[in-house]
């Protein structure tokens, strides 16, 4: 394969997929990209220019004026953008625009890498269908419901596990039944349950996967 070397990291939500794409990224020296915080910055657009999540022109209209820099903040984070996020995400058009800011990252990984990391829904899919490496990163509901929530008490004084574990499979299935890019594993994918793994040990199962075919990639990058 010539050019940068992509590793594509999908999954359901809080599956862990972007704690180990951050790690694979680090392991590897590439450029990590979380594309669910772009469709998490159309939702935050949609919702503080009081639109209207699912309606297609207010999605839109924030897709195209999204800061990629102002990322990282609780709100973006919370469950309510995520929720909006999933309703964002299903539109087609919003799905175009960041198709393109995606496969830019990937042919250009940030910093000169030799590689990227992306995690999201439809990496190895729909954005990267060559990508190097797709691995697709699931664990059981309870699970990542208790994850999000652990996550969360870091945030938020006394987050509910239960509404958390109704948001995410309510997220899950509209992200599998949508038409646009629906969650589910490329073909080609590597599978990776998490449920009995803490992060390290799912790193280094992440890693055993991926390895083979990033040293065989790296080999041909000058
Ligand atoms: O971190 P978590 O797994 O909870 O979600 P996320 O990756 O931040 O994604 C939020 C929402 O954005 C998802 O529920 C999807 O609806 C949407 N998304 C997508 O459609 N395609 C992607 N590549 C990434 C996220």
């Amino acid at each position: 394969m010539s050019g940068p070397i992509v590793i594509a990291v999908d999954g359901t939500a809080a599956s862990g997929k972007g704690t180990l794409a951050q790690k694979l990224a680090e392991h590897f020296s590439f450029a990590h990209l979380d594309s669910g915080s772009l469709y998490r910055l159309v939702a935050l657009g949609v919702v503080d220019a009081g639109g209207n999540p699912g309606n297609e022109t207010d999605a839109l209209a924030a897709a195209r004026a999204i800061d990629v820099n102002g990322r990282d903040n609780v709100r973006l984070r919370s469950a309510a953008v995520g929720d909006a996020a999933s309703i964002v995400s299903a539109h087609p058009a919003v799905r175009t625009v960041l198709l393109k800011f995606q496969r830019d990252f990937a042919a250009h990984p940030l910093g000169g890498a030799k590689g990227a990391v992306i995690d999201g829904r439809d990496i190895g899919s729909i954005i990267c269908p060559d990508a190097t490496a797709k691995l697709f990163v699931d664990a059981t509901p309870d699970v990542r419901a208790h994850r999000r929530w652990l996550e969360l008490t870091q945030r938020r004084a006394e987050p509910d596990e239960a509404a958390i574990l109704k948001e995410i499979e309510e997220r899950d299935r509209r992200d599998r039944e949508r038409t646009a890019s629906p969650l589910k594993p490329a073909p080609d994918a590597l599978l990776l349950d998490t449920t009995h793994l803490d992060i390290d040990a799912a790193f280094a199962a992440a890693l055993a996967l991926v390895k083979p075919k990033v040293e065989e990639a790296l080999k041909a990058v000058p």
